[in-house]
């Protein structure tokens, strides 16, 4: 981290002996500083004003303002530019006090200027890094997103394209995408962008209902029509009537209701479990699923008619590691959001977290940095999430992505697995608490161990 590392930071040095702020001068300006002085607390100000200097270096001791008083009234202005105190006389006291008011640091005379160099190029580093979070926040409020979309790389974008087309017409939507990946938030958008907007947004899970209830999930059932049937249940298509339904993990729905439900689709009628009458109902379904659609139908997941059906539009959405472009964003949009919800003040990541989140793999995806973003800042007691804010599994090597990790020619898939039983073994091998750290389902990593071939 050498002081070069942003030039143009600009520093203003206020001391009332010429002789002093010559001297320095001249060293802040070979380190390759923009500099500028001032002798007392009013020019100074003056100068904060037409120079807006990044970093200030103030003499204490000085005629008229002293540089307790100027270092008030520049946090007045601006809280977060670091004030450097030096002073020939150094007394606890004066140390205590400057710290109390908010200086960055204090150093004594004659000034050792390795040690200014380096607290130069801390207060740089913050510098660079509030410059940065400034940027992102500028950025989120441009909308740079869509909807409840953060985020606005080249990826995503022809997603929101596709969104905003799909969501005029009635016609059927395969949302495919990794676990975490904005699906059904993919869902809710289409939904809200269109004429049924008004109207409810109902999402039925196949994979988290039991078999043998997933027809009366789906079509309700009337008083009596089995055993525990108590009272009549209005399925989810009469539910979202006039509105929207979202077949979740549409691979999952059971093959024996697969005809039935292609059958609602076409006719738009439904007949309650143990019912009588057809009724109609009006219902433009979206369906997701977190499998190849296409593989779901060659394995035989998926009736090929009932695809072809719910297909008229696929939207894909791609993994966070292939729009790493957005990670910042995400992050800082997660920061204002739990900032809000835990009551924190955390202003944004250092440049060192930022790396490593951009660097992880991130399996669980969006989902799984938003739960990262979420412990971080309950962790972070400062205004910055540091490394150690993280979780320890994103820290080391293992979660690291091809291209970025050390190790040659591993595939993203090999990382995943290398990475989820990683982290197993961290949690002793429990499942649930494994899902957790990573930002998956619990199903997820079943399926994937089953996948591994592992017991
Ligand atoms: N681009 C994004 N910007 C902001 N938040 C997002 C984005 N993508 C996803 N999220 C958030 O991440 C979380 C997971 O998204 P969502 O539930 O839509 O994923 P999913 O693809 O349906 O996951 P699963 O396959 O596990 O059901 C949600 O809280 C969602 O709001
Ligand atoms: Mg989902």
């Amino acid at each position: 981290m050498g002081t070069k590392k942003h030039p143009g930071t600009r520093i203003l040095v206020v001391d009332d002996e010429p002789a002093m702020r010559e001297v320095l001068e001249l060293r802040l300006a070979g380190w390759g500083f923009e500099v500028r002085t001032a002798p007392d607390g009013a020019q100074a100000k003056e100068a904060a004003e037409s120079f807006q200097p990044d970093i200030v270096i103030s003499d204490v001791v000085m005629p008229r303002m002293t540089g307790m008083e100027l270092l008030e009234s520049l946090r007045a202005g601006d809280p977060d530019r670091p004030v450097i105190l030096v002073t020939a006389q150094a007394t606890v006291d004066l140390a205590v006090e400057a710290m109390k008011r908010g200086a960055r640091d204090f150093i004594t005379k004659p000034i050792d200027y390795p040690k200014l160099r380096a607290i130069l190029a801390r207060a740089e580093e913050e510098v660079a890094e509030r410059r940065e979070s400034r940027r992102l926040e500028a950025e989120l409020e441009r909308g740079a997103g869509f909807g409840d979309f953060v985020g606005g790389g080249r990826a995503m974008r022809e997603v929101y394209a596709l969104i905003e087309t799909v969501a005029s017409s009635d016609a059927g939507v395969i949302i495919s995408g990794e676990s975490g990946t904005g699906k059904e938030l993919a869902a809710r958008t289409i939904h809200r962008l269109s004429k049924r907007a008004e109207g409810p947004f109902v999402a039925v899970n196949s994979s988290a209902i039991p078999e043998n209830l997933m027809e009366s999930e789906m079509f309700g059932h009337e008083r009596g029509a089995f055993t525990g049937a108590a009272s009549m249940h209005a399925g989810c298509f009469e539910r979202a009537h006039r509105g929207t339904l979202l077949l979740d993990e549409i691979a999952e729905m059971p093959l024996a209701l697969q005809p039935k439900l292609l059958r609602v689709l076409e006719d738009q009628k439904v007949r309650r479990v143990g019912g009588g009458a057809e009724f109609s109902v009006d219902v433009r379904v979206l369906a997701a699923t977190n499998r190849e659609p296409r593989e779901a139908v060659a394995g035989g997941k998926l009736r090929e008619d009932l695809f072809y059906r719910l297909n008229v539009f696929t939207i894909t959405l791609p993994p966070l590691r292939e729009r790493r472009e957005d990670i910042a964003l995400l992050a800082q949009a997660f920061i204002t959001r739990f900032n809000r919800k835990h009551n924190a003040r955390v202003e944004a990541c250092k440049g060192e977290t930022l790396e490593l989140l951009r660097a992880y793999a991130w399996p669980g995806n969006v989902r799984e940095l938003k739960n990262t973003m979420e412990r971080a800042v309950i962790l972070a007691r400062g205004p910055w999430i540091e490394p150690s804010h993280l979780p320890p599994y994103l820290l080391g090597p293992a979660g690291r992505t091809p291209g970025l990790a050390p190790a040659p020619g591993i595939t993203a898939a090999e990382a995943e697995k290398e990475l989820i039983l990683g982290t197993l073994r961290l949690t002793g091998n429990n499942k649930a608490e494994a899902a957790r750290r990573l930002g998956l389902d619990v199903k997820t990593i079943r399926n994937k161990l089953k996948a591994y071939g592992i017991k």
